[in-house]
Order: structure tokens, then C-alpha cells, then sequence
């Protein structure tokens, strides 16, 4: 691995010696149309590559219903442009909120729900690229180890991990879910998913990553004596049992599962990793898993890498860390071409069922190169943008109407997003939307 770096490319000319001198494949199209090709989505037509990736925005009432400030966020994202708005992690009961501001889809709070699918519906179409509806995904979950209910930890854990139950100095007796606790909460995702239906989402997604709770679950190597756990059946059972039974209730809704394609924590406390180099990623189980997901209805894929609180460079390469927070010992643009090998391989494995890559953030200015590359070479359908969307909501528009970004208002990759978050919110691009997010 190479030494940590910011970001100084004054040209694409560098960015690519960069990457040749690491040795990292970087493709690179000057020719960015093939973003703005339509791609068929499970008998849906997204009109062009482009999606907003899931961000936690903390901004929510009490209830979890969307506040304004929720609804202002997710205008601008949508007034944007993009093909594709993926609506964040969403909590689908009180006990497994991220924080108290967490939204949260329940009966009480449906109707927000669709306030908010309508508004952003009329703020797409105001966009001015719009070329069709963009699809409108929401992220359902269960915050598990991470939960904060109230503001203050509230671990909900499947498994005893020696490197992730010392973030909040968990004893080795600390209880952990049961098998009827779990039931509990795949019956709280179904019954949030058809919730969902109700409010207009063309689609949702089982969130299986980022070490919440069906991820962890995915790892739950050491779980015994339960349905859920130990052996691949046993872990990815739940997941599997949410995902039919939701296609079996309601066949027409777009169903995805952004699942975390190697969480970096190392086996057997870790999914995706080599159980003969325990801290090295291997796909071969998550690609399995992939295709248990595709035979039970998945018509989306997306993934994710690492766990926000234990390794954040593996989900989303940057310059700067949040404060107190330690620099990488990689190059961020390893953890780039990282994520395109990722989407790479799931799509080649899969090539009938387009993925939503992620990780180009870092980019900035030069990332519609190397997307556009990514999609004219089959290795990704879409592009999905988090950080990169929060700074610059209307990128899609800028780069479809002036075919380029304008690297005055591209992520800078600072973290402060991050940091908001981990402070309680609400969580939002402090750089570029100072007047509405300031760090206390
Ligand atoms: C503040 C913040 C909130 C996030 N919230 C979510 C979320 O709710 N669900 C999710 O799957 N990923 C979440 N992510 C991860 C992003 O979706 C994305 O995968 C990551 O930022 C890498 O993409 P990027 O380089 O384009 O930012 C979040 C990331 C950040 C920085």
C-alpha cells in the first residue's frame, strides 16, 4: 500500500501517472455520454446513470417522519438531475434508530413519507435535464451494534466481536439478540417495506451493510446454537427470509440489498474476508450471496465496503478525517480503484442485473471519466455518488448541460459531513451549504 495522499491533480494527465505509478486499473473516457444513456431496472427505465448514494441526514422530527429540513435535502438532490435517488438508512423501529433523528417509517409516520416522495417527484421534474422520472429508493435497517436510540449507545449485538465490542466496551457476557428478536425485527423491515409501497417508493433496500445489524449478521461466524448464524446458510437466513417474503407480498416493488461486499473486519468476525489471510477481502461468499438475492427477486445490486467506525477509508476514500480519526495507510486512490474492482467483478458475475457502483467521490472534478469508462466498458450500469451528491446536488445537471463539473463546488472530501453525523446531526455538506450546516 502506498502512503496517504490529498487529493492535487491539476490534470487528468496526473491523475492517470498517479494511477500508473501505483499500479491501479483507472479507466479514463473523455466522452462522458455514456452517462446519460437510459438503462433498464427491473422492468423500469432510469433515464440516466447517475444516483444519489444513501446518506444519513440526522434531521428528522421525533417521530422519524421527514422534517423540513429533510425535505429541503432530498429537493436538491432530486432538482439535481440524477436517475436515481436512493433515500437513506431509514429505521423501521424505535429501538434500532442510529440516533433520536434518525427517520423512521412507521404507521404514525407514512404520510410524511409521502409528502416527501411527492415533493421530490415535482422537484425532479422541475430539473432542468430531466429526461424521465427518476426511480426513488428507500434504505430500510436496523442500526444494531450502533444503535443510539436516545443519543447514547444502545449496542444491539448477534455476535461477539474482539475487535468491534471494545468501540463501546462491551463485556464478554454481553447478551445478544435472540433468534425471536430477530424475527421481530425482519417482521418490522416487511411491514416497513410495504409501508413504503404506500408512500410511493418505486422501490427498498434491506441495508446489509456497514456492519448494521443484518450485516453483522452476515459475519456472525461464531454464532451458535441459532438459526441465524455460523454456517452461510445460517447468516445470510434472515436477509433471505425479509427479502422473499417481501417479494411474496408485494411482487411489483423494486426490491435491492446494499450488502457489504467485505466489511474489512477480519474472519471469522468479518463477511467477505479470506479465512487463510483473515484481513484480506474475498468475494467469494458475498457473490453467493448475490445470487441467493437475485433468485429471490432482486432486480438491483448494490454494495458497500468496511464499517463507518472501524476502517471509514474503505467505504469512502478522503483526504481528511474526521477529527480524532486516524489517516489511512493507503492511498485514497487505491480505495477508488478498489470499489471499481468490486463493481466490476459483481457485475461481470451478474451481468443481466445492473449495479450501482460507489466510491468515486474522491474524484472530484475528473470522476465523470471515469465512470463514463466504467459504463461504456459493462463494469458498472450506474454511478452512485454520496458525499460528491451532498456538496454538489445539481452535478447531473451541470455535467449533462455544460458537459463538465465545476471544481468549485465538487466534495473536497473533508469529512465534515461525517463529523455532523457522529455529533447528531443534522449532517450535511458544511463547506458547500455553510449557511444551513455549521460544525459546533
Ligand atoms: C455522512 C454520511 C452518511 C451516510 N449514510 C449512509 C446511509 O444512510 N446508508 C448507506 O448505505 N450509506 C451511507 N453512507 C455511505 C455512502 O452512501 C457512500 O457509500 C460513501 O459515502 C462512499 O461514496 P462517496 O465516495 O460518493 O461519498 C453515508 C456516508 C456518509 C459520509
Amino acid at each position: 500500500m502506498a502512503a496517504h495522499a490529498k487529493f492535487r491533480f491539476r490534470s487528468s494527465a496526473e491523475l492517470k501517472a498517479k494511477a500508473g505509478e501505483l499500479g491501479l486499473d483507472l479507466p479514463f473516457e473523455d466522452d462522458i455520454s455514456p452517462l446519460f444513456e437510459a438503462v433498464a431496472v427491473a422492468g423500469r427505465t432510469l433515464p440516466n446513470r447517475l444516483a444519489v448514494l444513501p446518506m444519513e441526514g440526522a434531521d428528522a422530527e421525533a417521530s422519524g417522519a421527514p422534517s423540513e429540513m429533510t425535505l429541503r435535502r432530498y429537493r436538491r438532490l432530486a432538482a439535481g438531475g440524477g436517475g436515481l435517488v436512493w433515500f437513506e438508512a431509514t429505521a423501521v423501529g424505535p429501538q434500532g434508530r442510529s440516533n433520536p433523528r434518525q427517520l423512521m417509517l412507521t404507521e404514525g409516520t407514512v404520510a410524511a413519507f409521502s409528502r416527501l416522495v411527492e415533493e421530490v417527484r415535482a422537484a425532479a421534474a422541475r430539473a432542468p435535464e430531466a429526461k424521465g422520472r427518476p426511480l426513488l429508493i428507500l434504505q430500510l435497517t436496523h442500526s444494531g451494534r450502533f444503535s443510539k436510540p436516545e443519543g447514547t449507545p444502545r449496542p444491539a449485538i448477534v455476535h461477539r466481536s474482539p475487535y468491534l465490542d471494545p468501540l463501546h466496551g462491551l463485556p464478554p457476557d454481553f447478551p445478544l439478540l435472540t433468534d425471536t428478536e430477530l424475527e421481530t425485527v425482519r417482521d418490522d423491515l416487511v411491514e416497513a417495506a410495504e409501508l413504503a409501497a404506500a408512500a410511493g417508493f418505486d422501490g427498498v433496500d434491506i441495508k446489509a451493510c456497514h456492519g448494521y445489524l443484518l450485516s453483522e449478521l452476515l459475519a456472525a461466524h461464531t454464532r451458535t446454537g441459532s438459526r441465524y448464524g455460523g454456517t452461510f446458510e445460517g447468516r445470510t437466513r434472515l436477509l433471505l427470509e425479509t427479502v422473499r417474503t417481501i417479494r411474496r407480498d408485494d411482487p411489483g416493488l423494486l426490491l435491492t440489498s446494499r450488502v457489504s461486499a467485505a466489511d474489512t473486519v477480519p474472519f471469522p468476525y468479518g463477511f467477505g474476508m479470506d479465512p487463510d489471510s483473515p484481513a484480506t477481502p474475498r468475494l467469494e461468499e458475498p457473490l453467493a450471496l448475490v445470487s441467493k438475492l437475485v433468485e429471490a427477486g432482486v432486480g438491483l445490486l448494490a454494495y458497500s465496503l468496511g464499517i463507518p467506525y472501524w476502517k471509514p477509508q474503505y467505504g469512502r476514500p478522503f483526504d481528511t478525517p474526521i477529527p480524532g480519526g486516524k489517516t489511512p495507510d493507503e492511498h485514497p486512490l487505491e480505495g477508488v480503484a478498489r470499489h471499481l474492482r468490486v463493481a466490476t467483478e459483481i457485475q461481470r458475475a451478474f451481468p443481466g442485473v445492473p449495479v450501482v457502483g460507489a466510491g468515486y467521490t474522491w474524484l472530484r472534478r475528473f470522476f465523470p471519466h471515469v465512470a463514463a469508462a466504467m459504463v461504456r466498458a459493462g463494469r458498472t450500469a450506474v454511478v452512485g455518488l454520496g458525499r460528491g451528491a451532498l456538496a454538489y446536488p445539481d452535478l447531473a445537471a451541470d455535467l449533462a448541460g455544460k458537459g463538465r463539473l465545476d471544481s468549485r463546488k465538487v466534495c473536497t472530501t473533508c469529512s465534515l459531513c461525517s463529523l455532523l453525523l457522529r455529533q447528531g446531526g443534522p449532517s450535511g455538506c458544511a463547506l458547500r451549504d455553510a449557511e444551513v450546516y455549521r460544525i459546533s
